[in-house]
């Protein structure tokens, strides 16, 4: 059977993998636990009904059911992307030693957590260290160090990728707390930038706009060894997307991430506008968009979904 063919490394039967992204998308469509984010104002008018799914196998395979190509905001998802292209950048010591690779057990946007640590930020995928890892990036100016994003984000996902200035106005105008955040850093010399110029990148690189396609492309290409599987295109290293790969399954959702290497046994990453990319280490990606989230800010739909392919195409990498 298809989990058989996956698992033994065989290429599976296209048109099975699309029976089952199908599937996917069709036993979760009427769930209606959860709730759409509102702390970004914005994110409260998104659509409670959409659900995407795709899957992006490292051979090629493009596999999509209901709303794979809407538009939504990246969110905390960018956080994974960015991190594998500073970690390119800097290396492996370096990331460990200024962001570092451990699970707070507390909230994406807690400020405890930093407290408990004498201002480390533990790990790159809640705002601390993400903010951390932003303030990484390499250039001389603003402008460079957001080419430098949106340049590598762009070719994670195969295509150019823009912003939406709507939800960059509207967190930019509601994010006092990643400011906050962003200064505690810096009063404890994690941040060597100025501060709000580091939060403003942060911002704006959650702001870009994705679809599920995208995100299980982008997933793709960390499980291809950070080469693009449509594009062809060296990403990033094979050691980077491994450690990059490493980082998520520590902590890329957040204080249920335990729970989720339990249920579903893959790297994977949430954002609040409801997006969720999984890694099938030397298969593929799986990207998911549906905005209603549970009280840990990750989407209901896009967690069942992705169960549901993990256990049907025998993704547990345990
Ligand atoms: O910084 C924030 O709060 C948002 N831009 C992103 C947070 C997020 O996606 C957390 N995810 N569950």
């Amino acid at each position: 059977d298809i989990a058989q063919q996956v698992s033994t490394g065989r290429l599976p039967d296209w048109r099975a993998v699309d029976g089952l992204v199908r599937a996917a998308h069709e036993r979760y469509r009427t769930v209606e636990d959860g709730e759409v984010a509102d702390y970004i104002p914005i994110l409260a008018e998104a659509d409670p009904t959409a659900f995407g799914v795709a899957v992006v196998g490292v051979y090629g395979g493009v596999h999509e059911a209901g709303d794979a190509g809407q538009p939504f905001s990246i969110q905390s998802i960018s956080k994974a992307f960015v991190f594998a292209l500073v970690c390119q950048e800097l290396g492996h010591d370096a990331v460990l030693e200024r962001v570092g690779v451990n699970n707070t057990g507390l909230p994406f946007d807690s400020v405890i957590a930093i407290e408990l640590h004498d201002g480390h930020p533990q790990n790159p995928m809640v705002n601390a260290g993400a903010l951390a890892t932003t303030a990484l990036v390499p250039g001389t100016h603003e402008a460079e160090r957001w080419a430098f994003i949106i340049d590598g984000l762009s070719r994670f996902a195969g295509r150019r990728l823009e912003v939406d200035e709507v939800v960059y106005e509207s967190e930019t105008a509601t994010n006092q707390r990643n400011r906050a955040i962003a200064r505690l850093l810096q009063s404890y010399g994690r941040i060597e930038r100025e501060s709000r110029h580091v939060v403003d990148l942060y911002t704006r690189q959650c702001s870009v706009l994705v679809t599920a396609r995208d995100l299980a492309t982008m997933g793709a290409t960390l499980a291809d060894g950070g080469t693009n599987p449509l594009t062809g295109e060296q990403v990033v290293s094979a050691e980077v997307a491994r450690d990059t790969l490493a980082a998520l399954a520590a902590s890329g959702l957040y204080e249920r991430s335990g729970e989720w290497l339990f249920e579903i046994g893959l790297p994977g990453k949430s954002g609040v506008s409801g997006g969720i990319v999984t890694i099938a280490p030397g298969k593929g990606g799986i990207g998911t968009y549906s905005p209603r989230l549970d009280s840990a800010g990750n989407s209901i739909r896009g967690q069942r979904a992705t169960a549901y392919l993990s256990r049907s195409l025998g993704l547990n990498i345990f």
